[in-house]
């Protein structure tokens, strides 16, 4: 059988690390695209040199040319701008907005079988219009928030309660943005709630309230640190984990921006909410019955994915 092809569209800082970890573990063949010439020839070649050393086989190939993604299973979605201090996710609206009209145009036209996984920027607003601009279906099309967000916040709960990241487990739903909603009573240590981790003494309600913040904060806190560009480490790990879960059938409950058709009281509309990943793509949006604070957490989050489309539409008339 031959082996996956997996279409990087963005050959930057998150696309290389993803060509890097599709060809590490071996999850199939890699094609970089980028307007960027030079970029995607130069990291695919890179990466294959590595080959020897690592003793993977995947083929990668870097291109500027979109017929070089026919046929992709996964395309994952970077092209744009990341970033830069004092900016916000939603500043990159505008600019981001015309790279996910070329970038679904090129998928539609080339790919449209693919499962399409977009983590540009401001995600949630990003990915609803890449999924307009593509006209895939809505279960083919999803964005990369929650998985990270939530591997922030398991990091930082495994720090303060110095133990195994692997038993922490951690729920964040909503926006990729401020506004996101980490859901402290679904987070657990091997199973053991976080509230009833408070009452057992292991922490604070402070100090949790500020583990909270420093998620909602994490991609900040790390465009603070670097000044010239975004996290990428991270988030193309995450990405890789619902691509190996569409690739492989493991039906994980991951959760991700996903088409709300009916489930959470939302209709038409990408926001962060846990979901089922197989073969079939987005298979499943669990819907989850909220507690009052939460739901008013969760509306707040959802409102400002509203404003962002909003605003979308207003840029570009195809899209209202
Ligand atoms: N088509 C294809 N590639 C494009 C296009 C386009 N129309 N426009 C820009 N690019 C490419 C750039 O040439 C660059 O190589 O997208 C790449 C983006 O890479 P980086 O600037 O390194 O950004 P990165 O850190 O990878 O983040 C990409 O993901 O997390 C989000 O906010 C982040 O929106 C940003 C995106």
């Amino acid at each position: 059988m031959a082996r996956p092809k997996i279409a990087l569209i963005g050959a930057g800082q998150i696309g290389g690390t993803l060509a890097h970890l599709v060809a590490l573990k071996e999850l199939g063949d890699v094609v970089l695209f980028d307007i960027a010439e030079g970029t995607p020839e130069g990291k695919a070649l890179d990466i294959a040199e590595s080959g020897p050393s690592e003793g993977f086989d995947a083929r990668l190939k870097g291109t500027q040319d979109y017929a070089d993604i026919a046929d992709a299973d996964v395309c994952i979605v970077t092209a744009g701008v990341p970033r830069k201090p004092g900016m916000s996710r939603d500043d990159l609206l505008g600019i981001n907005l015309k790279v996910m009209k070329s970038v679904g145009e090129g998928i539609a036209a080339n790919a449209p079988d693919a499962f399409v996984i977009c983590i540009t920027n401001p995600l949630d607003a990003m990915v609803w219009a890449l999924q307009q601009f593509s006209g895939l279906p809505t279960h083919k099309v999803c964005g990369m928030a929650g998985v990270l967000d939530s591997a922030r916040f398991r990091h930082f709960l495994s720090l303060e309660f110095d133990v195994s990241m692997k038993d922490v487990t951690a729920f964040v739903l909503g926006g990729h943005g401020d506004t996101m909603v980490p859901l402290t009573r679904y987070s657990t240590v091997a199973g053991i709630p976080l509230p009833d981790l408070v009452k057992m003494g292991w922490t604070t309600q402070d100090k949790l309230d500020a583990i909270v913040q420093r998620t909602r904060d994490g991609g900040a806190e790390i465009v603070g640190l670097l000044k010239t560009g975004s996290a990428f480490y991270a988030p193309a790990t995450s990405a890789i984990e619902m691509a190996e879960s569409y690739l492989k059938d493991q039906r994980r409950l991951l959760p991700c921006a996903a088409y709300c058709d009916g489930e959470f009281g939302l209709n038409g509309f990408y926001v962060g909410v846990p979901t089922i990943i197989g073969a079939g793509g987005i298979e499943k949006v669990v819907d989850i019955k909220l507690s009052k604070d939460e739901q008013v957490m969760f509306d707040n989050s959802v409102n400002a994915v509203k404003g962002l489309v909003e605003a979308c539409k207003g840029i570009d008339e195809s899209l209202a």
